[in-house]
């Protein structure tokens, strides 16, 4: 049982004791109600302290637990709580440090409670597309005031215990203890006391709720939360169920949150955010990488390059407080480069985000170079040089002379052979991709590019380090375009076919963007550059002949529309400003294409178009799991959703698949077999997707 009993004198401590957050797992609970009976029979007891041993009180459910049967089973934390509550001896929760979800659920079943300053207070249901399920909804208000307890249970956000200990009339607290240290003093003897005062033990139930101003109180919450709740039914559900704590008796509310609750849990929306947890802490995940892999300590970041990519993946450093040597070939790059990076920080003091302060102690730890003699002392160094093979040939090379033994040498490369990298070197463990996304210094993802050779520790090393400079890291296997720029290409080709077809740009992007994503393929293509993937189109054009590709792209950019950056691409621009304005001239140059095609148009809807675009996401994704490119389907959903822009109520582009129904994806894919624009072979579905569907399963089992 993950709950330890112990006597002090007459009071008996029940500790949850389940690593490394005290989640409430089956065994803790039933540890919890165990040390309730032992005290209850015990005549010596006269109180009870519930308190949580290391670094939590609790953080609420056990995420091991996460949708299997224990984490209903009985006693569940419901029974829990009430159990508690009609403990006729006096309970006293001893919090500290987190008390969080069902953490804070269970403490308020307790009579009483004790806090340690500092400790984080919240109910972030919400962030699982969930509402408190074990009476949060109901006891909260009737401790903080119906106000500050909508607030933190719509926000998910956690407060400090000292801040709710100084609101007037709370009675979420009943002491704040001096220090963590003092805490079980201050508790136990809080117990005694209130044991030998006796007189009845006092419920949280009991208390009274209500809102002055009532129902207009209700609307104005509900106005409120109207833009969090765009894409998620949860905030709306938040309010309903603090309302119903003002209207209903305790009973009837906790009835009515229990119902909200499991209805919540079947929506596609939580099923996306509770998948996104798990997804999140899978990819740090390594299979064959064991998780006390020993790590190289990195003090010191080389940075070659200072272009785009070089200043962004600087910033993340400096940001860490981590030392950083940009080197470039001229003082004029070095100067352009950091140049931007200043006016990126003092854009962020202007806007109240940076500390001035804070902005000087990053510039300093900013030092740059024309020498490679400079990077003789770095830890871990990452090259974002041009994008061509003989540039990077020459940079491994010489750091490869000049690197101490044990440095780790990361490439930025988006499309070039890591191990042909790595073999420019004479350490090939040594060398790793680490795949940034523009602009480096916001954009979360971070592709770990793992070569044949990387050591094991390297990967570990890097993985950790990503989670310092707080990007999302996911593992890739060496191949053309890792996992998302690989299947990117696949999503560009379809929004080329559908213009060959009868679309426009901007039906395309209106399409995909009311599916959620954040900008659609020839807005994307405006920004970023059209002229990119030009290039890359070129230097493919001989690789892989036999891809298919519609030739709009192409003509757009023998034109000069490169995007925004020329004024034009498949919108037009006005001076000055980002907002696309749809082109006469490229639907034209699309029609004359067509035309020349003998292509009739036809009107093609929007869901012909989503899916065209999701699934070929999908299809590409199956089969970069198949060939282990990818851990783990979810590891792509990490991908799309914090490197492209993928719907987070979606939950990424395979469990999206799942939310469809594999069956139903894949007729879809043979469907569009049928349709002689499109490309018959690439929609063939993955072995991995027949395979599945065969087995009455999804990605996510
Ligand atoms: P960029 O052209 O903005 O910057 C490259 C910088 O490297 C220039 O300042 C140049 O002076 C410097 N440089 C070139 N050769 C050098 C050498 N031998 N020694 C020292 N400095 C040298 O290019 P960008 O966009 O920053 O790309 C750099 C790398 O990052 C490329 O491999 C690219 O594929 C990759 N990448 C680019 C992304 C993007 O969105 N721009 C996204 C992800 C990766």
């Amino acid at each position: 049982m993950s709950a330890d009993y112990q006597v002090h004198g007459d009071v008996a401590v029940i500790t949850l004791n389940n690593p490394p957050v005290n989640g409430l797992g089956l065994a803790t609970r039933q540890g919890i109600t165990a040390g309730l009976e032992q005290a209850q029979a015990d005549p010596a007891v006269k109180a009870i302290v519930v308190t949580g041993a290391g670094k939590a009180f609790s953080g609420g459910a056990d995420i091991k637990e996460f949708g299997s049967p224990k984490a209903i089973a009985e006693p569940n934390l419901l029974s829990v709580i009430l159990a508690l509550e009609n403990t006729s001896k006096p309970v006293v929760a001893a919090i500290h440090s987190v008390c969080m979800g069902g953490g804070l659920e269970l403490a308020l079943g307790c009579h009483y409670r004790v806090a340690a300053p500092g400790t984080n207070v919240a109910l972030p249901e919400v962030k699982l597309g969930l509402i408190p399920g074990a009476g949060g909804t109901q006891r909260l208000p009737r401790v903080l005031g119906v106000e500050t307890a909508l607030n933190m249970i719509v926000s998910g956000e956690p407060v400090k215990s000292e801040m709710l200990a100084q609101l007037p009339g709370q009675k979420l607290f009943d002491k704040l203890a001096a220090s963590r240290e003092s805490l079980m003093d201050e508790a136990l003897a809080f117990a005694r006391d209130v044991a030998a005062k006796g007189g009845a033990l006092p419920r949280v139930r009991d208390l009274p709720c209500k809102h002055p101003m009532g129902d207009a109180y209700f609307q104005f919450a509900r106005n409120m939360v109207k833009g969090m709740a765009k894409n998620f039914p949860a905030p709306g559900k938040c309010v309903d169920a603090v309302e119903a704590a003002t209207k209903k008796k305790f009973d009837d509310g906790m009835v009515f949150e229990r119902e909200i609750f499991m209805a919540l849990m079947l929506t596609p929306e939580s099923r996306a955010l509770r998948h996104i947890f798990m997804a999140e802490r899978a990819a740090s995940k390594i299979p064959d990488v064991a998780d006390d892999t020993p790590k190289r300590t990195i003090t010191k970041v080389g940075v070659i390059g200072a272009g785009t990519m070089g200043g962004g993946i600087s910033m993340n450093f400096l940001n860490a407080g981590i030392p950083v040597t940009i080197l470039e070939m001229k003082q004029e790059a070095l100067d352009r480069g950091i140049g931007t990076i200043r006016k990126n920080y003092e854009a962020q003091v202007k806007k109240g985000k940076l500390k001035q302060d804070k902005y000087e102690q990053r510039m300093a730890l900013l030092s740059t170079t024309l020498s490679y003699d400079d990077l003789k002392d770095c830890d871990l160094i990452i090259e974002a040089v041009f994008e061509e093979m003989g540039v990077k040939q020459k940079v491994f090379e010489t750091l490869d002379a000049v690197a101490k033994p044990g440095a780790i040498l990361a490439s930025n490369t988006s499309t070039l052979d890591v191990d042909k990298i790595a073999a420019f070197t004479k350490r090939p463990q040594d060398v790793v991709g680490m795949h940034f996304f523009s602009p480096a210094n916001v954009m979360k993802l971070l592709e770990v590019v793992r070569g044949a050779k990387t050591a094991k520790d390297v990967l570990a090393t890097v993985m950790d380090i990503g989670k310092k400079i707080k990007k999302t890291a996911v593992v890739s296997g060496v191949c053309d375009g890792f996992i998302g720029n690989r299947m990117i290409e696949q999503y560009s080709r379809q929004a080329g076919f559908l213009l060959d077809e009868g679309c426009t740009p901007a039906q395309v992007d209106r399409a995909i963007e009311k599916f959620g994503f954040a900008m659609g393929p020839f807005r994307m293509g405006d920004l970023a550059g059209n002229d990119i993937g030009w290039a890359i189109r070129k230097r493919r054009a001989t690789e892989r002949a036999e891809m298919k590709y519609s030739k709009t792209a192409d003509k757009l950019c023998e034109l000069g529309r490169f995007g925004q950056k020329t004024g034009a691409g498949w919108y037009d621009y006005q001076a000055g400003k980002r907002d696309a304005i749809p082109s006469r001239l490229v639907e034209d140059m699309i029609a004359e294409h067509r035309k020349s095609l003998g292509i009739e148009p036809r009107r093609i809807s929007d869901e012909e178009i989503v899916q065209r675009l999701v699934f070929a996401l999908v299809n590409e994704g199956a089969h970069i799991v198949e060939e282990g490119i990818a851990s783990r389907a979810s590891d792509i959903d990490m991908v799309y959703l914090t490197g492209y822009g993928f719907p987070i109520h979606r939950g990424g582009p395979m469990l999206y698949a799942d939310q469809v129904g594999l069956f139903n994806v894949m007729q879809a894919m043979k469907r569009f077999q049928q349709n002689p624009r499109d490309d018959a072979a690439f929609w063939e579905p993955a072995p991995l997707i027949k395979k599945l569907v065969a087995e009455g399963k999804g990605f996510s089992g």
